[in-house]
């Protein structure tokens, strides 16, 4: 199959390029195209043979499932069998916009999007492509990120092309996502809402509008509580290793003196026996570093380290990088979710010094 890619100014939508996505889409098609977070492979979601035309594309396993964009609130009706106040909240406070709520789902929601599970996944993006996109297709799209399964998520149109060339029929091109890491899941169906994976919208934002809120135990950082040892994840996506790049990810924490002794170490090691070494560090900490690959990931707040975070995993790959040392920041506001993705980069192999 041929993949049609077409650039558009996300200030300045070219009309002909979303009549064209929109024609792809209604005749059950795939369009991967741009989001405030990352590129998403949008297909008809009520329409059970593009959404497994999406679990081809991707190489993605069966149980893990899609989630639904929508263009306005009224949708939520359309979808979810219970809409609870919470849901209304949270889609005023931040709608649209990078969070992802999972409600009952009605029967007109096919399982094959669902995984099987009586739950859907619904996000209404703040992209003026995806918006256009959505409103005048018409219909619901089911997108998850437009990468193949394991890779790190797309933040540009070549990464998107880079894994789906050739598989999709048409990559629209809006420049970068701005965010650079996968909207915030917010559970409903329980009594307590649950964060099930954390994002650019925080615990911290959605305790100050819903009050009580709890985060899924499995995604913490050891994994577990202290009397239930390992319990699966609730979004079956975050039970996979994926968001990995080929090169080995490990993570230093400590001490900053005593992380940047540990990395020059290791790094010196590792480069002496012939292997392609890259650090990930602080901005400050950038000088400190012997390496010739050392990429910044900012100062104190963790924006700008998830907004690079895997368009440089993946430009380790195109470099051959072997071993990937990247310092960390406190399990906190955006720094949850951006430990959360380095976390599963790393495979949880994780230094403490
Ligand atoms: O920012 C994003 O959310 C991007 C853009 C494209 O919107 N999409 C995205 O989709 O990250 P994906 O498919 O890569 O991740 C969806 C996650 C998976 O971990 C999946 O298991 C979970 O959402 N999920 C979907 N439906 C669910 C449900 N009913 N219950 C629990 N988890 C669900
Ligand atoms: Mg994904």
């Amino acid at each position: 199959m041929e993949t049609v890619i077409l650039k558009t100014d996300c200030m300045n939508i070219d009309d002909s390029v979303i009549d064209r996505a929109c024609k792809v889409l209604l005749a059950g098609g795939l369009v991967a195209f741009p989001t405030e977070t990352v590129y998403g492979l949008g297909g008809n979601a009520l329409e059970e043979s593009a959404s497994s035309k999406i679990y081809t594309a991707k190489g993605r396993p069966s149980d893990n499932p899609l989630i639904v964009h929508i263009a306005d609130i009224e949708a939520l009706y359309d979808l979810a069998s219970d809409v609870p106040c919470d849901a209304l909240k949270l889609a005023r406070a931040f709608w649209p916009g990078p969070l992802t709520m999972i409600l009952k789902k009605k029967p007109c929601v096919p399982d094959t999007i669902t995984g099987g599970l009586n739950s859907v996944a619904i996000r209404m993006p703040n992209h003026p492509v995806a918006l256009r996109l959505i409103k005048e297709s018409g219909i619901y799209i089911a997108a998850p990120s437009a990468n193949t399964s394991g890779r790190p998520s797309p933040t540009t149109a070549a990464h998107v092309a880079k894994d789906l060339n050739g598989k999709i029929d048409m990559i629209i091109d809006g420049g970068e996502g701005n965010i650079g890491i996968e909207s915030t899941i917010v559970d409903l169906t329980e009594d307590i809402p649950t964060i099930l994976r954390p994002g650019y919208i925080t615990l911290e934002d959605i305790k100050k509008c819903l009050g009580d809120v709890t985060i899924d135990k499995a995604i913490l950082p050891d994994g577990k509580t202290s009397d239930e040892p390992n319990v699966a994840p609730k979004a079956p996506g975050m039970k996979y290793r994926h968001y990995a790049p080929l090169g080995q990810v490990i993570i230093v924490k400590g001490v900053p003196d005593k992380v940047k002794s540990e990395i020059n170490k290791r790094a010196e090691s590792l480069i002496s026996q012939g292997k392609k070494v890259a650090v990930m560090a602080l901005h400050d900490n950038i000088k400190d570093y012997k390496c010739s690959i050392v990429r910044d990931l900012g100062r104190e707040d963790a924006l700008l380290a998830s907004h690079n975070l895997y368009a440089y995993l993946r430009e380790f790959d195109d470099l051959g990088v072997e071993y990937i040392f990247s310092e960390s920041f406190p399990d906190e506001n955006v720094g949850q979710a951006f430990m959360n993705r380095l976390r599963k980069a790393a495979g949880q192999n994780i230094i403490n010094v």
